[in-house]
């Protein structure tokens, strides 16, 4: 019997419960303490001071090798509302990483995704998935889970960091894992990491606090992005046309108009037009507004050009929209 076993002063319910207990059952009607009308939390509110942090990190930094720390020399923030467990929320680990000049944290991964705040020092950077990424006081470095992750400290001031991971989630869910990797030499650090020229300057991330017209100039991070779809439809069947005309010169030589006096004229609203099949005059026909439908193609059916045994070709369309309901 290893369950909870639960009294009660009627002696056949009392027997009931032994019953229960020897077959490690436990009875839900007990349990009504864990549903309770509003959460109870069990994390209390805490302030870890900066400078016991800085001095106490100091001091591994004189006392432990990095190797002694599973290859991460960092002092976790124990919840004192948590009865021992060294996690600053039931769901979050917190700790403050102290990395020394010439010092490297070796490469790992594990499942467990990471988020650093970049507290003091200058000069190290962090490699996630082989992006370097220059560390320096306030910048956020987050590190999904599973991805490769190594710190270097090439520089002369102590370098420290707040990293905080999901662990107690993913221990909850027993999908707590850990590897390590080979290690990579030290290397030069770009200004900006590959993740910040990506992201930082399409959609997504945008500065905070700054109004747009200060982002007019040639570096600002607020690019457009994509190509003029308009312009590149438009210029697909002017292309076409040229092909045509040149299919019909050689079709028919002398009688084809000269290339000269052709002129190959597209609309750039009608090629957008084209796009959006029979949208627009399903719409101002018959008042029909189409909705999404996600993978569903509304209306479409095979539509091709097919070579048939005698060396003519057939063209097979169907559409049947309310505007276009032939074959
Ligand atoms: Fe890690």
């Amino acid at each position: 019997m290893t369950t909870k076993r639960y009294t009660s002063p009627d002696p056949e319910l009392d027997s009931y419960y032994g019953d229960l207990a020897a077959k490690d059952l436990r009875p839900l009607w007990e349990l009504g303490e864990m549903f309770t009308s509003e959460p109870k939390a069990a994390a209390v509110p805490h302030r870890w001071r900066a400078a016991d942090l800085h001095e106490l990190a100091g001091r591994a930094g004189d006392l432990v090798p990095i190797e002694r720390g599973g290859d991460r020399r960092v002092i976790g923030l124990a919840n004192p509302g948590l009865g021992g467990a060294p996690f600053i929320a039931p769901s979050l680990w917190a700790g403050v990483q102290f990395l020394l000049p010439g010092e490297l944290a070796p490469p790992h991964r594990h499942t467990a995704a990471a988020l650093r705040f970049i507290l003091g020092g200058r000069g190290a950077y962090t490699v996630v998935d082989g992006d370097s990424i220059p560390m320096t006081p306030g910048d956020l470095v987050l590190t999904p889970g599973w991805t490769v992750h190594e710190h270097h400290n090439p520089g002369d001031e102590p370098m420290v960091w707040l990293d905080v991971l999901d662990l107690p989630l993913v221990i909850g869910l027993e999908a707590l894992f850990f590897e390590q990797r080979p290690g990579n030499p030290a290397q030069q650090c770009p200004a900006r990491s590959a993740s910040e020229m990506f992201y930082g300057q399409s959609a997504g991330l945008v500065p905070v606090g700054n109004q747009t017209p200060a982002f007019d100039g040639p570096s600002s991070p607020l690019t457009r992005v994509g190509v003029s779809i308009g312009d590149s439809i438009a210029g697909l069947y002017g292309a076409f046309g040229a092909v045509m005309a040149l299919l019909d010169r050689q079709r028919h030589p002398g009688k084809s108009i000269p290339l000269q006096d052709r002129i190959i004229d597209v609309a750039l609203n009608e090629s957008i037009y084209s796009m959006m099949e029979s949208l627009v005059p399903d719409y101002l026909a018959h008042g029909v507004q189409r909705h999404r439908t996600g993978g569903r193609m509304e209306g479409i059916a095979p539509s091709n050009a097919y070579l048939c045994a005698d060396a003519k070709s057939v063209v097979i369309a169907a559409i049947p929209t309310p505007s276009s309901s032939g074959t």
